[in-house]
């Protein structure tokens, strides 16, 4: 069994609750950290740790909490990053859901590494049944004086809030969710400057995902130098995984980074294998954004080594062979799976979500949801497939935040593995695995 860092009590019935979570040894790292660590020292704990953002990027957590303007006396803010709508990832809920406390645990060793006072946790919309359990256990934790004036005696003080959203995909980018929490349209700013000059309220923010935070109580418990030792390379700890797609065992896993991805989807301890013996074809490794790989790359890589869970091993090979750990949402298809028809269902979720700012990504991506609907309809031309290429390429890098990017990606990737597939669509005027 592979080491547990955030799943390892996920099962204890009552977990959600103070007493269940204390119980277990929830708030001794506030306690310790409090007593002997000052701010600086916790960001240099976690800098050691290397600790890498789980939202998306994999940016280096202590690094991102250095540059803080510390230099100035507006408040500075913590801001959890709970959005979580990339298709095919769903694990922040989890622990929001069962292991509130060990989620405002992180939120409070954060705060007062990065000398906030009001910090937030900015929740999807539609995750309004987990924002009720984590409003109900940041009572819980203001009335046991772990949030609030002087926690534990210390001199420390924090509010901590919880905030919805409205339901729109782009508020998870961080500078949009910025714009939302202060009261406005979700828009993403222009940068730099970055949230830890110009952040919340125009002070200097840090913006982590769930996992991050959540993995803090961890760290700050057992040591920089504990959590460095597991993984592999700059892949340090373990990872959320959430799997779905055409596997006997879909769920949220908890894997050690380095983990082989064959054994990620073949063995009992996690996918299980493809679902009804049928052969793998693809997966989508690290949420929808991420470009897509055949199995034969998606095992090894180019050079025939094992392909591993890692930020490095998925990315060997660039674009041209390899891809990104992303959030951790691994999608994966079996050999009926039409790749036409899962970009065509991702371009339409970007046209969608996209916020209209840039016109690369504003039109960019309607078209390329047209031109994905002509071929899958049997409609199309071979001219449609360079075109969509000529689109993407024309979207990625020219715009104000990633999500072009994300709608860019997996659209040249698809074509790169897959292109006699599309071929095959235009020629038979249908989609070639449809019966
Ligand atoms: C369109 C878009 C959506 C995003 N959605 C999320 C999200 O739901 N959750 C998240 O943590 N990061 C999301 N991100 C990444 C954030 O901008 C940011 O990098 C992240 O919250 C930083 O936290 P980390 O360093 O702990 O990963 C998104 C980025 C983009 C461009
Ligand atoms: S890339 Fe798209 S979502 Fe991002 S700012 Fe531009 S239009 Fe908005």
């Amino acid at each position: 069994m592979a080491k547990q860092i955030l799943l390892n009590n996920i099962n204890v019935p009552g977990l959600a609750s103070y007493e269940v979570y204390r119980k277990l040894g929830g708030y001794s790292a506030v306690e310790k950290t409090l007593k002997n660590y000052t701010p600086d020292e916790v960001t240099a704990e976690v800098k050691k740790s290397g600790l890498r953002g789980r939202g998306g990027a994999g940016f280096p957590a202590g690094m991102k909490w250095g540059f803080i303007d510390k230099s100035t006396d507006n408040p500075r803010y913590f801001v959890c990053n709970f959005d979580e709508s990339e298709p095919g990832t769903f694990k922040d809920r989890h622990i929001g859901q069962l292991n509130p406390h060990q989620l405002i645990e992180g939120m409070i060793l954060g705060s007062y590494a990065l000398g906030a006072r009001s910090s937030y946790i900015y929740i999807r919309g539609e995750l309004f049944y987990v924002l009720r359990i984590i409003e109900k256990a940041i009572d819980e934790a203001y009335r046991n004086g772990f949030l609030g004036e002087n926690i534990l005696g210390s001199g420390y003080s924090l509010d901590l809030h919880c905030h919805p959203g409205a339901g729109a995909y782009i508020c998870g980018e961080e500078t949009a969710l910025i714009e939302s929490l202060e009261g406005k349209r979700g828009n993403p700013r222009i940068k730099p400057p970055f949230p830890a000059i110009v952040g919340l309220y125009n002070c200097p923010t840090v913006v982590n995902n769930v996992e991050t935070i959540a993995n803090l109580p961890w760290i700050m418990n057992n040591g920089a130098d504990a959590y460095a030792a597991i993984g592999i390379g700059n892949s340090n700890g373990t990872k959320l995984i959430s799997a779905c797609g055409h596997i006997n065992k879909p769920g949220i896993y908890e894997i050690e980074l380095g983990l082989p991805v064959k054994e990620f989807i073949y063995s009992d301890e996690y996918c299980g294998g493809i679902l009804n013996g049928k052969k793998l074809k693809a997966v989508v490794a690290g949420g929808s954004s991420v470009p897509v790989l055949p199995a034969e790359l998606i095992l090894r890589t180019a050079n025939g080594e094992p392909r591993l869970m890692s930020y490095e091993s998925l990315s060997d090979g660039g674009f041209q062979s390899g891809t990104m750990l992303g959030s951790g949402g691994f999608i994966v298809m079996d050999e009926t799976a039409c790749i036409v028809k899962n970009l065509l269902t991702f371009s339409r979720f970007y046209h969608h979500e996209s916020c209209g700012q840039c016109s690369p990504c504003r039109e960019g991506t309607g078209w390329i949801e047209k031109i994905l609907y002509r071929i899958e309809s049997g409609k199309g031309s071979m001219k449609d497939i360079d075109l969509l290429t000529d689109i993407a390429k024309h979207i990625e890098g020219n715009t104000i935040c990633p999500l072009g990017d994300a709608a860019a990606w997996p659209v040249a990737s698809a074509i790169r593995h897959f292109r006699e597939e599309f071929e095959d669509h235009i020629k038979l005027q249908r989609c070639p695995l449809s019966k």
